[in-house]
């Protein structure tokens, strides 16, 4: 039996898998991604502790005008709010067992004009109802991650396929 075809005009599964052999690599997804952003996007970061989420939204910060020095492990303050050439709201859900759009006022940061990044995306209780860009990121190695990326809409799959066209 051949493979099933796709149809002619249906898109292309909107998922992308990247392996990143160190921090550095993962910096420049993340200012890779960061170029393409044009405000409105949803990023759910997911992986393990130490996995390497503050660090791709570091890397973030330079495709944003922004300094990565600014963009800190938000252990304490669960969203920290950076002005670039967009807004960016970064949030870590971590001190949270389970999170609703309710509390915090995540609701306001996450359907902003801005860019919401968040860590722990996997405690928003909400989260698989929403439109969003998952970026999940585990452990291949000491230095070596994978990095898939997933749309759950329209909108974040053609940001994977810009990215893929761009930078692939
Ligand atoms: N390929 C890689 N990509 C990303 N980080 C890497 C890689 N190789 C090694 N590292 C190291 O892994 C660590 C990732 O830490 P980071 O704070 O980004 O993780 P995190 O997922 O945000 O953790 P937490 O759940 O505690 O917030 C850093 O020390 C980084 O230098
Ligand atoms: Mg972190």
């Amino acid at each position: 039996m051949s493979a099933a075809r796709r149809e002619p005009g249906v898109p292309a599964p909107a998922i992308f898998v990247i392996e990143s052999k160190s921090a550095h690599e993962t910096k420049a997804w993340g200012r890779r991604l960061a170029s393409l952003l044009e405000g409105g996007e949803l990023l759910g970061l997911i992986g393990e502790l130490g996995a390497g989420k503050t660090c791709f939204i570091k890397g973030m910060a330079r495709g944003l005008a922004l300094r990565e020095e600014d963009i800190l492990s938000p252990s304490f303050t669960l969203i920290q709010e950076h002005h670039g050439r967009l807004p960016l709201f970064h949030i870590d859900l971590y001190r949270l067992d389970a999170a609703s759009l309710e509390d915090l006022g995540l609701r306001e940061y996450l359907f902003s004009a801005g860019i919401a990044a968040v860590e722990w995306f996997e405690r928003l209780r909400e989260a698989e109802d929403l439109d969003f860009l998952a970026v999940r990121i585990s452990y291949a190695g000491a230095n070596a991650r994978r990095i898939e990326f997933r749309a759950t809409d329209e909108r974040h799959a053609t940001l994977i396929a810009r990215l893929r066209s761009h930078f692939e």
